[in-house]
């Protein structure tokens, strides 16, 4: 569904991802794995558009997104939970939900609202609350639902888990389970190693803006020092 072909981008001069290049399948869950500035945000940055390849090229569904604008991207089916939630913290919850359903015709904005307060029974119960005067978790659950009003096909989520209870982590992958079940496709950017190897089905880990190593979940969690080794970054 998803192709990357040689990937190299950043900022300025930086240069923050190198060469990448994976493909996710339709309808799978991949995990993209990494110690802190590895590269993880501005891959999947580049994926929604918001940075530029400096060389290499993307595609969706064997259409060419290397310069298709990040708002074209998201008619396209691709939705992103930024690193952070980013929301309208002045905005009622409500009010951030119509925003992320822009792209999509005024007619289903009900239908999708009601989805999603279906997926999260709390934000339907804070609907006019302010994002900013929310929990942490009502927060990531609120960009989550901010993304599907999106109506995506691929989901990018930047570290689903960071910052979150235990409690609230649960109710995240629950949902997460229930839009893989669906048929959605996922991009889950995690610190949380056990977490993303239970729920992918491909894994990718990036060290220093390049893939060290790249397989299955199953062939990850069988590898002991690489499961180590990643046990080891999602301390820090
Ligand atoms: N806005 C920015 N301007 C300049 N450098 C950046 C910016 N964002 C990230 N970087 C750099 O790019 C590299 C990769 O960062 P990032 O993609 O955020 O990593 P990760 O999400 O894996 O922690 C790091 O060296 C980081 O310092
Ligand atoms: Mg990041």
């Amino acid at each position: 569904m998803l192709t990357l072909d040689r990937v190299t981008a950043g900022y300025g001069d930086v240069v923050a991802i190198e060469q990448i290049s994976f493909a996710i399948e339709k309808g799978t869950t991949f995990a993209l794995l990494g110690a802190n500035g590895a590269g993880k945000s501005t891959t999947i940055r580049t994926i929604a558009g918001h940075v530029k390849p400096k060389s290499g090229s993307l595609s969706l569904n064997g259409k060419d997104l290397t310069n298709v604008p990040t708002s074209d991207r998201v008619g396209l089916g691709i939705a992103l939970v930024p690193e952070g939630r980013k929301l309208f913290s002045d905005l009622s919850v409500a009010e951030n939900l119509v925003v992320g359903g822009y792209s999509r015709i005024k007619s289903a904005q009900q239908d999708n609202m009601d989805r999603v307060t279906g997926h999260f029974p709390r934000l339907g119960e804070r609907f006019h609350q302010k994002a900013g005067s929310l929990s942490g978790g009502e927060q990531q659950m609120l960009a989550i639902g901010r993304a599907l009003m999106a109506e995506p096909d691929l989901l990018l989520i930047d570290e689903l888990s960071l910052g979150l209870m235990p409690k609230v982590i649960d109710d995240c992958y629950t949902v997460i389970n229930d839009l893989r079940e669906v048929g959605l496709t996922i991009l889950l950017v995690e610190q949380n190693t056990e977490r993303a190897l239970d729920i992918a089905e491909q894994v990718c880990i990036l060290e220093s803006g390049r893939i060290s190593w790249t397989g299955t979940a199953q062939d990850a969690r069988g590898n002991q020092d690489l499961v180590q080794s990643l046990l080891g970054l999602s301390t820090g």
